[in-house]
């Protein structure tokens, strides 16, 4: 069985890392992926692997905290797929670092990506999933949103993935009565560019707090995010699922 033969995806942030794991994943599983990113070389290099593997795939530039490159994302995928069945939005940016040296420029443009991005890609997409009465929206937040960062992300960070949390909930209630699902994964320490730059003692004792005691992959999160997109997990919305290895559990 090909358990989302047909659908059609939109990932953001897609041209790399955990963004390029859930883009190849998606296509594995059968759907067409519209690979978005705001780095239009790295997006066309993902398309081009997806269809160099079979599938169908095309890449576009989108710079997430944009409303007019988010409304652009939503037409050209209509314009190429005729419809929307899942959007991913994963593209984020890192902020570490005390609150006292982060600026607001650092502030702003934090949140412009992690969660204005969220809530553009989301509502470009949102008419036309209620049209179809269907649809389904995964939010790549991070345990830094339940937790207040205290790791790698900081309270910046922390504070615009938690606005993620509850933007999925709040979301996943509206989308109700329309059959879409909204839900959301917090990973933890996956082994991407974005965690590359962490220091040895920090990662050494992070890992120590992680059950598991290893970093995860992109392949673990995207295998989360193949489940919630598929037709078994229908029941669920509004839900935050940790991929961390542990490192949440009560
Ligand atoms: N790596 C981790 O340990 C980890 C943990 C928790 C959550 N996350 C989240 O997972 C997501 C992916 O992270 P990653 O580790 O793959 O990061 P990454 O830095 O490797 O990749 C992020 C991608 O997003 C793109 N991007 C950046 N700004 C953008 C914008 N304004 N519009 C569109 N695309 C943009 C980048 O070009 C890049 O391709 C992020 O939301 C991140 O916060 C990562």
């Amino acid at each position: 069985m090909i358990p989302l033969k047909g659908r059609v995806a939109i990932v953001t942030g897609a041209g790399r890392g955990i963004g390029r794991a859930i883009a190849l994943a998606l296509s594995r599983d059968g759907a067409n992926v519209v690979v978005s990113d705001i780095n239009l070389a790295i997006a066309q290099s993902v398309a081009a692997e997806i269809t160099a593997l079979g599938g169908q795939s095309f890449a576009i530039e989108t710079d997430v905290s944009s409303k007019a490159d988010a409304q652009h994302l939503a037409s050209a995928t209509l314009d190429r797929f005729v419809k929307i069945d899942i959007l991913v939005n994963n593209a984020g940016i890192l902020a570490t670092g005390p609150l006292l040296d982060t600026t607001v420029e650092i502030w702003e443009r934090t949140h412009a990506v992690n969660l204005k991005g969220v809530f553009l890609c989301t509502k470009a997409v949102f008419p036309t999933m209620m049209a179809q009465q269907s649809g389904r929206i995964i939010n790549i937040a991070s345990v830094a949103g339940k937790r207040g960062g205290g790791f790698f992300g900081n309270t910046c960070y922390a504070a615009s993935k938690g606005g993620v949390i509850a933007f999925t909930k709040g979301a996943a209630r509206e989308g109700g009565p329309y059959n879409i699902t909204v839900n959301a994964v917090a990973p933890a320490m996956i082994e991407t560019e974005m965690i590359s730059g962490m220091p040895a003692d920090m990662r050494e004792s992070l890992l120590r707090s992680i059950p598991l005691g290893r970093t995860g992959s992109v392949e673990d999160v995207a295998a989360a995010v193949c489940f919630l997109a598929s037709d078994g997990a229908g029941f669920m919305t509004g839900e935050i699922m940790d991929v961390d290895g542990g490192l949440m559990m009560d």
